[in-house]
């Protein structure tokens, strides 16, 4: 969690009558909707976690009548839905998924008891649409704002608590004292907030994403754009755009208060070959215990290339400090990892000047702890262009950049450590793991037929395909697919992928009987079902309601619903992040799945991308270092992999099957594929899956520049390239761009199409057989994406013991 405001209120001594207020008190969202949403057996709303806590709730009644209040309201959204998608002709799932209701407006009375109040203010998004800057969404209602500010002025300790997957606009609110974000975390979320008040934890968290005021964020580029989404502003994402235009936010990246303060002293700065070290020291100045995350920016030297004001460039959480204690932190990145991509020549450049190294805790308050002089230009590594390019310059600051009072000073009176060139060590390339020559035996003998069966998933015939959120696979019940079945004979095993990103997504209930497993109930994600008609329900081979027309026996299996993307990436804290990693690992293995698809870590370009609370921040190197530290922690359960996902500029959910991202080849390596180049450098991840969206016009999954040269030559990953769930029975409407296609996803080496169905089977084999208009494979190109998959189906399969739990015989 993240303070963001305290005035020394909180924690509260004691359990006693409390006020409860607000959206998120009773209908507490324990993360967002579509394929990230967990299905949990229970959750602990705030209100449950305060009467577990032992508080006496004074305001039930004022929370019964909300409810009904938004029950109405809910109701009139739907059908307003659906009315639209009768009028329109889309499907109302196309136009219900991830749609936000905004909050309603309503006047309702100020009764409950005591001294001690609490708002929960929640929000909600998820896959499928966007959120909007309008009022109930990312601002706040006429309604929050009165009864925010008023309860703040009636009781004399107020809370305001945010269960929110992303920013909303706290301008109208800021005089009130206390602030948290609680976010969204799964099972625990309101046992976690009571503990919390309670002081038996506190909040350590800081800001991945800068919280502003809406105005104020860069609208320099487009944002939700149907067809062409220009990303006109260029490596300026999040706080590197707020510095670089001298705006002030709310609350900057990297902020976050608790319940005691720390300051940061003693800095020494020191190399080590190419590699920069600041040592500081952390003391805990108040008088309760506490956690520091110490963060190290760096001011790159603008030179041929504009630069933002500062990067970040390193972090580290202190342990527990109890109050008056000091521990030392040290903070080390190689200089190597602030490079920047020159277009021009297609290269990693350092150039020549002075990287000041700015330490604190929180990006606007750093002081200056040294220089790193580079004495002359160095040329890091000779890349290709690669993703396309755009039909605009990139934008770039004025002269004027965010400054501070004693800036110069600190300058003047910092270290300088020269750097040169024979510092740094040769920058090798990896070189990829040949495949064994036994797989390529065994890819040697299939058909082409076989071989088109192993590079799309596994469908049954004369099925389309399976659901677009995850409910297409057969072995486990409610997972989201895998890989074909039909070469079992021939040693090539089958791999299950379940959804995430907050745990693993499976059905709470499925069936076994004479034919397999099958799934029941709710294994669509709730928000869902109000959109989905027969039609709909029939396309996607679904079935809505907990009776199955099967007979078989009925199993339940729940899973563990973690924190949310943007709230495992806050606490700043990389064990943690590998603890969460490693409960799911466990859980892969008890219900027999292998790829987990997830982590999600696109960048947070606008806080309006619905998808945003799966997603790690606005920073490319907390995002690829969280993502490693969770790959790390599933990856260590031998037989468990991680799909690591949506490669690449997939930042909207409008039309997101057929957007088209126009991007810089800069923009697109320092910001965009920078967290995927560090994941996959610091923990190999065994799966990537492509995006939905265009990338400057070509589909993610048809670039063999971005997969075959980025991904495979460049960083040396040498696991399966999986495309995201194109599904056949939702595709509807007349769009600007088509959607991607097998074969052309398989001509580019992305190796499997998903969840796959008899169109991208026939796709294939057309154009094996060459016979397809749009496109020709060769046996080779089959060939070698089918050797990458029985690779590593061949590496997890082995690896993965028999599930504890699997068609209700282990339970
Ligand atoms: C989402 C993916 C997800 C897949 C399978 C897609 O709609 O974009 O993130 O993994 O469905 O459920």
């Amino acid at each position: 969690m993240v303070l963001l405001k305290t005035n020394g209120d909180f924690p509260l001594r004691n359990t006693g009558e409390i006020a409860l207020y607000g959206s998120g008190s009773r209908q507490t969202i324990k993360g967002g909707t579509g394929s990230g949403d967990v299905n949990s057996r229970f959750y602990v709303t705030v209100e449950q976690g305060l009467e577990n806590a032992g508080f006496t709730i004074t305001t039930k009644d004022w929370i019964d009548r909300y409810d009904r209040v938004q029950k109405q309201a809910h109701q009139e959204f739907v059908a307003g839905i659906k009315s639209k998608a009768q009028a329109t002709g889309v499907p109302a799932i196309m136009l219900g998924m991830g749609a936000v209701m905004p909050e309603p407006e309503y006047e309702l009375p100020f009764e409950g008891a005591g001294d001690t109040a609490i708002y929960v203010l929640s929000r909600i998004s998820g896959e499928g649409s966007d959120r909007n800057a309008v009022d109930g969404d990312l601002k706040l209602t006429q309604t929050e704002i009165r009864d925010i500010l008023n309860l703040a002025k009636t009781y004399s300790h107020f809370m305001l608590v945010l269960n929110v997957g992303g920013v909303v606009d706290l301008t109208p609110v800021l005089e009130v004292p206390n602030i948290l974000i609680l976010s969204q975390l799964g099972v625990v979320t309101g046992d976690a907030l009571a503990d919390v008040l309670l002081g038996q934890s506190y909040p350590s968290g800081k800001l991945t994403a800068t919280w502003s005021a809406w105005d104020d964020y860069s609208q320099i580029g487009d944002f939700g754009q149907e067809d062409d989404t220009r990303y006109r502003e260029g490596v300026y994402v999040g706080y590197r755009y707020f510095d670089s235009a001298a705006k002030t936010p709310l609350f900057p990246f990297g902020y976050g208060l608790g319940y005691t303060q720390f300051r940061i002293v003693e800095s020494v700065v020191s190399l080590d070959g190419s590699h920069v070290n600041v040592t500081v020291t952390v003391k805990n100045m108040g008088s309760t215990s506490g956690k520091e995350v110490v963060q190290l920016y760096v001011s790159v030297p603008s030179g041929k290339l504009d630069q933002p004001f500062q990067t970040l460039a390193a972090f580290a959480k202190t342990e527990e400090l109890a109050a008056a204690q000091s521990q030392q932190v040290t903070l080390s990145f190689a200089m190597e990892e602030l490079s920047s991509f020159d277009t021009e020549r297609a290269v990693d450049v350092l150039e020549a000047g002075d990287y000041l190294l700015r330490v604190g805790n929180s990006s606007r308050d750093t002081r200056i702890c040294g220089i790193i002089r580079m004495d002359q230009e160095l040329i890091i590594r000779q890349l290709s262009h690669a993703g396309g390019t755009p039909d605009f310059d990139d934008w770039k600051p004025e002269a004027q950049q965010w400054t501070y009072a004693g800036e110069a000073d600190e300058r003047a009176n910092a270290p300088v450590l020269v750097l040169s060139a024979n510092a740094f060590a040769a920058v090798l390339k990896p070189v990829v793991p040949e495949i064994d020559s036994a797989v390529r035996d065994l890819v040697e003998g299939l058909s082409d037929s076989e071989l088109a069966w192993l590079c799309v998933g596994h469908y049954r015939s004369g099925n389309e395909s399976g659901s677009v959120i995850g409910n297409a696979a057969f072995a486990v019940a409610g997972a989201a697919g895998e890989t074909t079945t039909r070469l079992k004979e021939k040693g090539v095993p089958s791999l299950v992928m379940s959804d995430g990103p907050a745990g693993l997504r499976l059905s709470r209930q499925y069936g076994v009987d004479e034919s397999g497993v099958y799934a029941v109930g709710d294994s669509i994600p709730s928000a869902l079902l109000d959109y989905m008609d027969d039609t709909v329900m029939e396309a996607l081979g679904l079935q809505k309601s907990g009776e199955a027309e099967r007979s078989g026996r009925i199993f339940d299996q729940y899973c563990t619903a973690l924190p949310i993307g943007t709230a495992l990436a806050q606490s700043w804290n990389l064990d943690f992040c590998r603890a969460c990693g490693d409960i799911v690992g466990d859980e892969m293995k008890r219900f027999g799945v292998h790829l987990w698809l997830a982590p999600a870590f696109n960048i947070h370009r606008s806080p309006l991308c619905g998808r945003n609370y799966e997603y790690f921040s606005e920073d490319p190197l907390i995002s690829g270092r969280v993502a490693a530290a969770i790959t790390l922690g599933v990856q260590r359960h031998p037989g468990c992999g991680v799909t690591i996902k949506h490669y690449v500029a997939n930042n909207q959910e409008t039309n997101r099957f057929r957007s088209n991202s126009v991007v810089s080849e800069r923009a697109l390596r320092d910001i965009y594929m920078r967290g995927f180049k560090i994941c996959i450098e610091e923990s190999q991840p065994h799966t990537l899956m492509t995006s939905y969206n265009l990338l400057n016009g070509v589909h993610t999954s048809e670039r063999k520049d971005i997969i075959d040269g980025v991904l495979r030559e460049e960083w040396g990953f040498d696991g399966i390239v999986i495309s995201d769930w194109v599904v056949g029975g939702v595709q509807h409407g007349v769009k600007k761009y088509p959607y991607a296609t097998a074969a052309k996803s398989i001509k580019a080496g992305n190796d499997v199409m998903m969840p796959g169905g008899e169109m991208d089977y026939t796709d294939v084999l057309t154009a094996l057989a060459g016979t397809n208009k749009a496109v020709m494979l060769t046996r080779k190109e089959v060939q070698d994406c089918a050797s990458r998959i029985i690779r590593i189906a061949l590496r997890l399969t082995e690896a993965q013991t028999e599930p504890s739990i699997i068609n209700g015989m282990g339970v």
